[in-house]
């Protein structure tokens, strides 16, 4: 059976995400949308070039949203990403005017297309711009998932595995809530070293209240370093995407609908071939639950106020 997965918006994030779909063969048939016509098949040349030199095949074809009918996959890179000091906020929500309209160019026609597989929005600010998705699109909830605090909880890992020493895939847990700034670290859920974290801490003397700022201020750290991020959104990404297509039942903490906090947000689910398989319930504790509740909370008077 063949795979198709599109990429709309091939920016620094599209491209990337493109990359590393074509280097791991992970999609038979890769449809690149973009509204700068120029670069994108400027891209699509480029990678075709790659072709002859890696160990798969993909066939990719530009500008073509009538090419999505059949897609397992559309990956929602669309963006235009600002530095904090021209924009004077580390804010995500700085991009919403942009990408909100953006979403009302883009969703229709991926509705027009017949597409029916799982919508993947790294698009910011995300769990708004998820919700947008799922309404303009008319896609079911558990096909439209944003990738939220998949990233941030990579850049908690990050942050725990340089102090103790370790590989990053040896720390298991969760950032929790908004893929912004009121999103937290639920260190109740992470371990390492076959250890619940708060008790390594303690051992070791470290700060999880310090690792907690280092993974909420990870984005801007590579922002102001580079203008953008781009490699950690594409491999939270691309993991998304590989566990849909091969079914994994994989618990990742993405952004998906909770009914109890009646927005999306990011919260653990089971992602297999129909996206959110199943949701996760978690023990968190009274101070998680509350910062959880004011994560949900700002999510959605973002988003009424952008449905205004
Ligand atoms: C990131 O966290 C900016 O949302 C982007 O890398």
């Amino acid at each position: 059976m063949t795979r198709k997965i599109g990429v709309i918006g091939t920016g620094n994030v599209g491209a990337a995400v493109a990359h590393h779909i074509i280097l791991t063969g992970l999609a038979d048939q890769l449809v690149l949308i973009d509204k700068n016509k120029q670069k994108v098949k400027a891209d699509a040349m480029d990678f075709s070039d790659a072709l002859a030199n890696i160990d798969h095949h993909t066939a990719i074809t530009v500008n073509d949203y009538s090419q999505l009918a059949d897609a397992d996959i559309v990956i929602s890179a669309v963006g235009n990403i600002r530095l904090p000091n021209e924009s004077k906020t580390n804010d995500r929500f700085a991009e919403l005017p942009f990408t909100s309209q953006a979403v009302l160019e883009v969703a229709p026609q991926i509705k027009k297309s017949g597409f029916n597989g799982v919508l993947i929005v790294i698009t910011n600010p995300c769990d708004v711009i998820t919700s947008l998705y799922q309404k303009y699109t008319g896609l079911p909830q558990n096909q439209v998932i944003g990738t939220g605090t998949l990233l941030d909880s990579a850049r908690m890992k990050r942050a725990v595995a340089s102090e103790l020493n370790i590989d990053p895939r040896s720390v298991s847990g969760y950032n929790l809530g908004e893929h912004g700034n009121s999103q937290f670290t639920a260190w109740s859920t992470v371990r390492a070293l076959s250890h619940p974290i708060t008790e390594v801490a303690e051992q070791k003397q470290i700060s999880l209240e310090k690792i907690d700022q280092v993974a909420r201020d990870g984005g801007f750290t590579v922002l102001t370093g580079k203008k953008y991020t781009n490699y950690g959104i594409s491999a939270a990404a691309v993991r998304l995407a590989r566990d849909i297509l091969n079914d994994a039942r994989s618990e990742l903490p993405v952004s998906n609908y909770r009914k109890e906090y009646a927005t999306y947000l990011s919260y653990p689910a089971i992602i297999g071939k129909n996206g959110i398989e199943e949701k996760i319930q978690l023990e968190l504790t009274d101070r998680e639950k509350e910062k959880l509740q004011l994560s949900a909370n700002y999510i959605k008077q973002k988003l009424a106020e952008t449905l205004d």
